[in-house]
């Protein structure tokens, strides 16, 4: 194969001559000049094809390229003020790698459902390119984070026997001659990989058989999850809002051109450092009363709420010790108060909802039994993780942040679906 640079990287060719390898994302013709818009998944180029520099069967072939028409071309790298991304391609030869038929993308007009309908062919449009660029940043930066804090990454099955988030999103799997679930969650086995290295992390895939259309919800999702020995609700809360800081400021750091492709408003971003604001559950519920959304004590937080709580600060808000009835049957009750659990979820600013759930687990092995009574749980399923209180039980703690959530804060978009290669959700399994 001939030698290749990428849009990314022509700055640093200027005046030479380079191969670009890509597809046509938009043309404007002259006549005698051709105005290519190439594109090769690290950015966008504008070659210039003059009548007189080319063969007449190549500059015809330039001429004919349709939307997505794959090709490559061959010139000397110009720096342009004008030009779309500062550089412009003085074509000196072309080659048709693909001639496309007629694309069913235009530039303006479709409707959402339409372009899921084709998303396969969507995440080409600079947009959605630059969303899943971030996505992958924040994943890497999610990955530093642990992999530089002393966390070991030790991932957890995805099919599994019991449930972890409640037994009503649950999606069953056939295996073999029984039955199992996809996984919810990976914070049972967490717990048990915490006992075995101190602080673990799992990082995978998740889902939920949810029943709600939201713009906050996937059915298959990513997870990252960490898990730590002897560390309290306290020390849970300083990891998260440490943790989430340096995924915001790295992304902001190494995102840039993305950021603006999306024209993302990066004030609040910037803004976002330790300590975040913590609020007990019982103090949010007074404040959304003040504020004209209120709710009973007791229920848990709607949509609105969320929104409310996000939209009255500058920062992520740590909201801690929810009523232990509406949480899951693992959550650690407060010493000083049993009907309040140790747990704490993590509120995203600008109306973006939660994007963390965790807290402090039960650790004593008569409370969990009894609990999984509570919670109409079987308690075979269990057996292996009532071990970890038999064995050198100690407190502990973790939470899990959602990708998709956090792509759609930073990213600043108004709906989930496009922050993850192929949405999944209750109406779309396609493509
Ligand atoms: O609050 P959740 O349900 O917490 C747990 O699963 C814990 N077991 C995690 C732990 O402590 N190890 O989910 C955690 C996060 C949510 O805050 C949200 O960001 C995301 O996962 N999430 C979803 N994201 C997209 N679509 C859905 N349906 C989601 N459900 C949860
Ligand atoms: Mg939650």
């Amino acid at each position: 194969m001939q030698e290749q640079t990428y849009i990314r990287d022509v700055a640093e060719h200027v005046g030479q001559e380079v191969t670009i390898k890509g597809w046509l994302y938009g043309k404007v013709d002259k006549g005698r000049l051709q105005f290519l818009l190439v594109r090769d998944g690290s950015g966008v180029i504008q070659a210039v094809v003059f009548k007189r520099n080319l063969s007449p069967e190549v500059f015809e072939a330039a001429r004919a390229l349709t939307q997505e028409s794959s090709l490559i071309v061959r010139g000397n790298v110009r720096a342009d003020e004008r030009a779309p991304g500062g550089f412009e391609l003085d074509v000196a030869d072309l080659q048709v790698v693909h001639l496309a038929p007629e694309y069913p993308i235009q530039p303006k007009g479709h409707g959402v459902d339409f372009l899921m309908e084709w998303r396969h062919l969507w995440i080409r449009s600079p947009r959605q390119a630059a969303i899943l660029r971030v996505r992958a940043h924040i994943i890497r930066a999610i990955r530093e984070y642990f992999d530089t804090h002393g966390f070991i990454n030790a991932d957890t099955p995805i099919i599994t026997p019991s449930a972890c988030e409640g037994t009503t999103t649950l999606f069953g799997v056939e295996y073999f001659d029984t039955s199992a679930y996809l996984t919810q969650s990976g914070q049972l086995y967490n717990e048990a990989t915490a006992m075995a290295l101190g602080k673990v992390y799992a990082f995978g895939p998740t889902f939920r058989a949810e029943k709600s259309k939201t713009r906050r919800h996937l059915t298959e999702f990513w997870m990252v999850e960490p898990e730590m020995a002897y560390v309290d609700l306290e020390g849970n809360m300083a990891v998260m809002e440490e943790f989430v800081t340096d995924v915001v400021q790295s992304t902001l750091r190494h995102c840039r051109p993305e950021l603006k492709e999306l024209e993302r408003d990066t004030t609040l971003l910037e803004k976002i450092e330790p300590p975040f604001p913590r609020l007990q559950y019982d103090e949010a519920v007074r404040l959304l009363g003040e504020w004209g959304v209120p709710m009973e004590w007791g229920e848990d937080f709607g949509a609105p709420h969320e929104t409310a709580i996000g939209e009255h600060f500058e920062k992520p808000v740590m909201v801690h010790r929810y009523p232990t009835k509406i949480k899951a049957f693992y959550m650690q009750p407060d010493p000083e108060r049993p009907d309040l659990s140790l747990s704490v979820d993590m509120i995203g600013p600008e109306g973006y909802g939660e994007i963390i759930g965790g807290g402090q687990r039960v650790h004593d092995l008569a409370l969990l039994e009894k609990r999984l009574e509570e919670h109409c749980l079987p308690r075979e399923p269990y057996e292996w993780y009532l071990d970890l209180r038999r064995y050198g039980s100690v407190p502990h703690s973790g939470f899990g942040l959602g990708v998709e959530r956090t792509v759609s804060w930073l990213c600043g978009l108004s709906h989930i679906r496009e922050t993850i290669p192929f949405p999944r959700t209750l109406g779309r399994v396609w493509p």
